[in-house]
Protein backbone atom coordinates (compact mmCIF):
# COMPACT_ATOMS: atom_id res chain seq x y z
CA UNK A 1 0.00 0.00 0.00
CA UNK A 2 0.86 3.75 -0.83
CA UNK A 3 0.57 6.67 1.15
CA UNK A 4 -0.72 10.10 0.35
CA UNK A 5 -0.53 12.91 2.83
CA UNK A 6 -2.26 15.79 1.30
CA UNK A 7 -0.77 19.13 2.63
CA UNK A 8 -1.94 21.90 0.79
CA UNK A 9 -5.39 24.06 0.90
CA UNK A 10 -5.24 28.15 1.59
CA UNK A 11 -4.95 27.46 5.24
CA UNK A 12 -7.88 30.84 5.62
CA UNK A 13 -8.75 29.98 9.25
CA UNK A 14 -5.55 30.03 10.76
CA UNK A 15 -4.74 33.65 8.92
CA UNK A 16 -2.33 35.38 9.84
CA UNK A 17 -0.59 32.55 10.51
CA UNK A 18 -0.91 31.25 7.38
CA UNK A 19 0.00 33.94 5.11
CA UNK A 20 3.24 32.89 4.09
CA UNK A 21 3.86 29.85 6.03
CA UNK A 22 1.81 26.68 4.61
CA UNK A 23 -0.26 25.60 8.06
CA UNK A 24 0.64 21.57 7.66
CA UNK A 25 4.49 22.90 8.40
CA UNK A 26 3.22 24.86 11.41
CA UNK A 27 5.04 23.25 15.11
CA UNK A 28 2.73 21.30 16.80
CA UNK A 29 4.54 21.28 20.13
CA UNK A 30 8.20 20.26 19.38
CA UNK A 31 7.74 18.84 15.83
CA UNK A 32 5.85 20.17 12.57
CA UNK A 33 2.17 19.21 11.82
CA UNK A 34 3.07 16.93 9.19
CA UNK A 35 5.44 14.77 11.20
CA UNK A 36 1.99 13.41 13.14
CA UNK A 37 0.08 11.61 10.04
CA UNK A 38 3.87 11.23 8.34
CA UNK A 39 3.90 8.87 11.50
CA UNK A 40 0.64 7.22 11.44
CA UNK A 41 1.15 6.48 7.61
CA UNK A 42 4.58 4.75 9.13
CA UNK A 43 3.20 3.14 11.49
CA UNK A 44 0.67 1.33 9.11
CA UNK A 45 3.96 -0.26 7.64
CA UNK A 46 3.56 2.37 4.50
CA UNK A 47 6.85 3.46 2.98
CA UNK A 48 6.52 5.10 -0.06
CA UNK A 49 4.67 8.56 0.25
CA UNK A 50 3.86 11.26 -1.99
CA UNK A 51 3.31 14.45 -0.74
CA UNK A 52 0.86 17.07 -2.21
CA UNK A 53 0.75 20.11 -1.40
CA UNK A 54 0.65 23.83 -3.10
CA UNK A 55 3.69 25.00 -5.75
CA UNK A 56 4.92 27.53 -2.97
CA UNK A 57 5.03 25.27 -0.10
CA UNK A 58 6.39 22.11 -1.94
CA UNK A 59 9.83 22.87 -2.09
CA UNK A 60 9.79 23.76 1.97
CA UNK A 61 8.63 20.34 2.41
CA UNK A 62 10.86 19.29 0.70
CA UNK A 63 13.44 21.04 2.35
CA UNK A 64 12.35 19.26 5.65
CA UNK A 65 11.63 15.34 4.67
CA UNK A 66 14.10 15.45 1.67
CA UNK A 67 14.07 12.04 -0.26
CA UNK A 68 13.21 9.99 3.07
CA UNK A 69 16.35 7.64 2.41
CA UNK A 70 17.50 8.38 6.06
CA UNK A 71 14.06 7.23 7.40
CA UNK A 72 14.21 3.99 5.54
CA UNK A 73 11.31 5.89 3.48
CA UNK A 74 10.75 7.00 -0.20
CA UNK A 75 8.76 10.57 -0.66
CA UNK A 76 8.10 11.50 -3.69
CA UNK A 77 6.29 15.30 -3.71
CA UNK A 78 3.20 16.69 -6.74
CA UNK A 79 2.09 19.96 -6.68
CA UNK A 80 -2.02 20.86 -6.59
CA UNK A 81 -1.78 24.00 -7.83
CA UNK A 82 -5.81 24.73 -6.80
CA UNK A 83 -7.45 23.28 -3.34
CA UNK A 84 -9.81 21.05 -5.76
CA UNK A 85 -10.65 19.17 -2.97
CA UNK A 86 -9.47 15.96 -1.01
CA UNK A 87 -10.42 13.70 -3.28
CA UNK A 88 -8.38 15.58 -6.04
CA UNK A 89 -5.43 13.48 -4.02
CA UNK A 90 -6.35 10.83 -6.29
CA UNK A 91 -5.94 12.60 -9.51
CA UNK A 92 -3.07 14.59 -8.70
CA UNK A 93 -1.22 11.30 -7.35
CA UNK A 94 -2.97 8.80 -10.08
CA UNK A 95 0.45 7.41 -11.96
CA UNK A 96 2.21 7.44 -8.06
CA UNK A 97 -0.63 4.93 -6.87
CA UNK A 98 -0.27 3.18 -10.17
CA UNK A 99 -1.95 -0.31 -9.20
CA UNK A 100 -1.94 0.08 -5.76
CA UNK A 101 -4.51 0.45 -2.84
CA UNK A 102 -3.31 3.68 -1.22
CA UNK A 103 -4.17 5.72 2.21
CA UNK A 104 -4.53 9.27 1.89
CA UNK A 105 -4.15 11.56 5.36
CA UNK A 106 -5.05 14.97 5.88
CA UNK A 107 -1.75 16.71 6.93
CA UNK A 108 -3.11 18.65 9.90
CA UNK A 109 -4.95 15.67 11.39
CA UNK A 110 -3.51 14.08 14.52
CA UNK A 111 -4.19 10.56 16.07
CA UNK A 112 -2.89 9.13 19.37
CA UNK A 113 -3.69 6.12 20.99
CA UNK A 114 -4.02 2.66 22.18
CA UNK A 115 -3.95 -0.15 19.38
CA UNK A 116 -3.67 2.42 17.22
CA UNK A 117 -0.67 0.94 15.18
CA UNK A 118 -2.47 -2.85 15.09
CA UNK A 119 -5.57 -0.75 13.63
CA UNK A 120 -3.72 1.19 10.67
CA UNK A 121 -2.00 -2.17 10.33
CA UNK A 122 -4.76 -4.18 10.06
CA UNK A 123 -6.63 -1.48 7.43
CA UNK A 124 -3.12 -2.01 5.40
CA UNK A 125 -4.08 -5.01 4.54
CA UNK A 126 -6.95 -4.16 2.60
CA UNK A 127 -7.05 -4.92 -1.33
CA UNK A 128 -10.66 -4.64 -2.22
CA UNK A 129 -13.21 -2.06 -1.50
CA UNK A 130 -12.34 1.72 1.17
CA UNK A 131 -12.33 1.70 5.09
CA UNK A 132 -12.60 4.59 6.81
CA UNK A 133 -13.31 5.64 10.43
CA UNK A 134 -15.85 7.04 12.63
CA UNK A 135 -15.45 9.31 15.64
CA UNK A 136 -18.09 10.23 17.83
CA UNK A 137 -17.73 14.48 18.27
CA UNK A 138 -19.39 17.12 20.16
CA UNK A 139 -19.28 19.10 16.94
CA UNK A 140 -19.97 17.06 13.86
CA UNK A 141 -21.01 19.91 11.96
CA UNK A 142 -17.79 20.45 11.13
CA UNK A 143 -17.10 17.38 9.70
CA UNK A 144 -18.57 14.52 7.02
CA UNK A 145 -20.71 12.49 9.25
CA UNK A 146 -21.96 8.96 8.95
CA UNK A 147 -25.21 7.44 10.15
CA UNK A 148 -25.27 3.97 10.99
CA UNK A 149 -28.45 1.50 11.28
CA UNK A 150 -29.44 -0.59 14.26
CA UNK A 151 -26.54 -2.86 13.22
CA UNK A 152 -24.05 -0.73 13.36
CA UNK A 153 -23.61 -0.72 9.36
CA UNK A 154 -22.93 2.65 7.90
CA UNK A 155 -25.84 3.92 5.61
CA UNK A 156 -25.20 7.57 4.77
CA UNK A 157 -22.30 9.87 5.05
CA UNK A 158 -22.78 13.86 4.56
CA UNK A 159 -20.13 16.58 4.26
CA UNK A 160 -20.55 19.26 6.94
CA UNK A 161 -24.89 19.01 7.13
CA UNK A 162 -26.36 21.61 9.19
CA UNK A 163 -28.09 18.98 11.08
CA UNK A 164 -25.92 16.11 11.44
CA UNK A 165 -27.92 12.79 11.90
CA UNK A 166 -25.11 11.34 13.84
CA UNK A 167 -21.97 12.49 16.08
CA UNK A 168 -20.27 10.63 14.67
CA UNK A 169 -17.67 12.77 12.15
CA UNK A 170 -15.54 10.82 9.94
CA UNK A 171 -11.61 11.36 10.43
CA UNK A 172 -8.83 12.43 7.96
CA UNK A 173 -7.73 9.14 7.25
CA UNK A 174 -8.90 6.94 4.82
CA UNK A 175 -7.89 3.46 2.85
CA UNK A 176 -8.90 2.65 -0.67
CA UNK A 177 -8.00 -0.74 -3.21
CA UNK A 178 -6.52 0.65 -6.72
CA UNK A 179 -9.83 1.72 -7.84
CA UNK A 180 -9.93 4.97 -6.42
CA UNK A 181 -8.55 6.84 -9.03
CA UNK A 182 -11.16 5.59 -11.12
CA UNK A 183 -13.55 6.31 -8.95
CA UNK A 184 -12.37 9.71 -8.23
CA UNK A 185 -12.33 10.70 -11.59
CA UNK A 186 -16.35 10.10 -12.41
CA UNK A 187 -16.36 12.33 -9.56
CA UNK A 188 -18.19 15.32 -9.96
CA UNK A 189 -17.52 18.94 -8.51
CA UNK A 190 -19.61 19.64 -5.27
CA UNK A 191 -21.53 23.18 -4.93
CA UNK A 192 -18.44 24.82 -3.77
CA UNK A 193 -16.47 23.81 -6.45
CA UNK A 194 -14.31 20.65 -5.07
CA UNK A 195 -14.14 16.93 -5.46
CA UNK A 196 -15.49 15.89 -2.21
CA UNK A 197 -14.20 12.86 -0.11
CA UNK A 198 -17.35 11.96 0.71
CA UNK A 199 -19.01 11.61 -2.31
CA UNK A 200 -16.03 8.73 -3.27
CA UNK A 201 -16.95 7.06 0.27
CA UNK A 202 -20.35 7.38 -1.26
CA UNK A 203 -19.61 5.61 -4.41
CA UNK A 204 -18.42 3.07 -2.16
CA UNK A 205 -21.01 2.49 0.24
CA UNK A 206 -23.38 1.91 -2.45
CA UNK A 207 -21.09 -0.48 -3.84
CA UNK A 208 -21.60 -1.96 -0.65
CA UNK A 209 -17.51 -1.88 -0.56
CA UNK A 210 -17.51 0.77 2.61
CA UNK A 211 -15.96 -0.40 5.97
CA UNK A 212 -16.54 2.09 8.33
CA UNK A 213 -14.91 1.51 11.71
CA UNK A 214 -15.98 3.16 14.81
CA UNK A 215 -12.86 4.88 16.70
CA UNK A 216 -12.97 4.35 20.76
CA UNK A 217 -12.83 6.72 23.17
CA UNK A 218 -8.80 5.31 23.86
CA UNK A 219 -7.93 7.11 20.49
CA UNK A 220 -7.71 10.93 20.32
CA UNK A 221 -8.65 12.86 17.23
CA UNK A 222 -7.30 16.09 16.56
CA UNK A 223 -7.35 18.55 14.05
CA UNK A 224 -5.23 21.47 14.11
CA UNK A 225 -7.03 24.02 11.60
CA UNK A 226 -8.00 26.59 14.14
CA UNK A 227 -6.37 28.64 16.46
CA UNK A 228 -8.01 26.82 19.59
CA UNK A 229 -7.57 23.50 18.30
CA UNK A 230 -4.05 23.77 16.96
CA UNK A 231 -3.36 25.14 21.18
CA UNK A 232 -5.34 22.37 22.23
CA UNK A 233 -3.20 20.24 19.98
CA UNK A 234 0.08 21.42 21.47
CA UNK A 235 -1.15 21.00 24.98
CA UNK A 236 -2.14 17.51 24.42
CA UNK A 237 1.11 16.38 22.85
CA UNK A 238 3.35 18.28 25.59
CA UNK A 239 1.11 16.98 28.51
CA UNK A 240 1.70 13.35 27.47
CA UNK A 241 5.21 13.29 26.11
CA UNK A 242 5.81 14.95 29.92
CA UNK A 243 4.26 13.10 31.83
CA UNK A 244 5.16 9.68 29.83
CA UNK A 245 8.73 10.50 28.98
CA UNK A 246 7.93 9.15 25.61
CA UNK A 247 7.57 11.12 22.36
CA UNK A 248 4.21 10.83 19.61
CA UNK A 249 4.97 10.77 16.71
CA UNK A 250 8.93 11.07 16.40
CA UNK A 251 9.47 9.47 13.06
CA UNK A 252 13.09 8.41 13.70
CA UNK A 253 12.46 6.69 16.83
CA UNK A 254 9.02 4.69 14.52
CA UNK A 255 11.43 4.31 11.69
CA UNK A 256 13.33 1.76 13.99
CA UNK A 257 10.44 0.02 15.59
CA UNK A 258 9.14 -0.64 12.25
CA UNK A 259 12.27 -2.08 11.21
CA UNK A 260 12.77 0.33 8.30
CA UNK A 261 16.34 1.51 9.77
CA UNK A 262 18.40 -0.53 11.93
CA UNK A 263 20.22 0.58 14.81
CA UNK A 264 23.27 1.94 13.13
CA UNK A 265 21.55 4.24 10.96
CA UNK A 266 19.37 5.58 13.96
CA UNK A 267 22.58 6.33 15.92
CA UNK A 268 23.87 8.23 12.92
CA UNK A 269 20.56 10.03 12.36
CA UNK A 270 20.81 11.03 15.57
CA UNK A 271 24.64 11.95 15.49
CA UNK A 272 23.56 14.25 12.65
CA UNK A 273 20.27 16.40 15.25
CA UNK A 274 21.78 19.63 16.39
CA UNK A 275 22.10 19.53 20.36
CA UNK A 276 18.49 20.16 22.14
CA UNK A 277 15.83 18.21 23.68
CA UNK A 278 14.71 16.12 20.46
CA UNK A 279 18.07 14.93 20.42
CA UNK A 280 18.45 14.82 23.75
CA UNK A 281 15.22 12.19 23.59
CA UNK A 282 16.70 9.51 20.84
CA UNK A 283 20.04 9.25 22.58
CA UNK A 284 18.01 8.09 25.72
CA UNK A 285 15.94 5.65 23.47
CA UNK A 286 19.11 4.13 21.74
CA UNK A 287 20.85 4.00 25.79
CA UNK A 288 17.77 2.26 26.87
CA UNK A 289 18.32 -0.56 23.39
CA UNK A 290 21.72 -1.11 24.71
O1 LIG B 1 -10.69 16.54 9.23
C1 LIG B 1 -11.62 15.61 8.72
C2 LIG B 1 -12.55 16.27 7.73
O2 LIG B 1 -11.73 16.71 6.63
C3 LIG B 1 -13.63 15.30 7.23
O3 LIG B 1 -14.50 14.95 8.26
C4 LIG B 1 -14.43 15.94 6.10
O4 LIG B 1 -15.33 15.00 5.57
C5 LIG B 1 -13.49 16.42 5.00
O5 LIG B 1 -14.18 17.08 3.98
C6 LIG B 1 -12.45 17.35 5.58
O6 LIG B 1 -13.11 18.52 6.06
P1 LIG B 1 -12.32 19.90 6.27
O7 LIG B 1 -13.30 20.99 6.44
O8 LIG B 1 -11.30 19.71 7.33
O9 LIG B 1 -11.62 20.03 4.87
P2 LIG B 1 -10.67 21.17 4.40
O10 LIG B 1 -11.25 21.73 3.16
O11 LIG B 1 -10.30 22.08 5.52
O12 LIG B 1 -9.35 20.36 3.98
C7 LIG B 1 -8.64 19.52 4.88
C8 LIG B 1 -7.15 19.70 4.70
O13 LIG B 1 -6.74 19.34 3.38
C9 LIG B 1 -6.72 21.14 4.86
O14 LIG B 1 -5.68 21.13 5.82
C10 LIG B 1 -6.21 21.62 3.57
C11 LIG B 1 -6.02 20.38 2.77
N1 LIG B 1 -6.55 20.53 1.41
C12 LIG B 1 -7.88 20.77 1.24
C13 LIG B 1 -8.41 20.86 0.00
C14 LIG B 1 -9.89 21.11 -0.20
C15 LIG B 1 -5.71 20.37 0.33
O15 LIG B 1 -4.50 20.15 0.51
N2 LIG B 1 -6.24 20.48 -0.91
C16 LIG B 1 -7.56 20.70 -1.13
O16 LIG B 1 -7.96 20.76 -2.32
Amino acid sequence: MKGIILAGGKGTRLHPLTISVSKQLLPVYDKPMIYYPLSMLMLAGIQEVLVISTPESLPLFKDLLGSGANWGMQFEYAEQAEPRGLADAFLVGEKFIGNDSVCLILGDNIFYGRGLAKVLQSAAALTHGAIIFAYPVINPSRYGVVQFDQNGRATSIEEKPAKPRSKFAVPGVYFYDSQVTRVARNLKPSPRGELEITDLNMVYLEKGELNVEVLGRGVAWLDAGTHESLLQAANFIQTVEERQGLMISCPEEIAFRMGFIDQNQLANLVDQLSENTYKVYLKRFLEDLQ
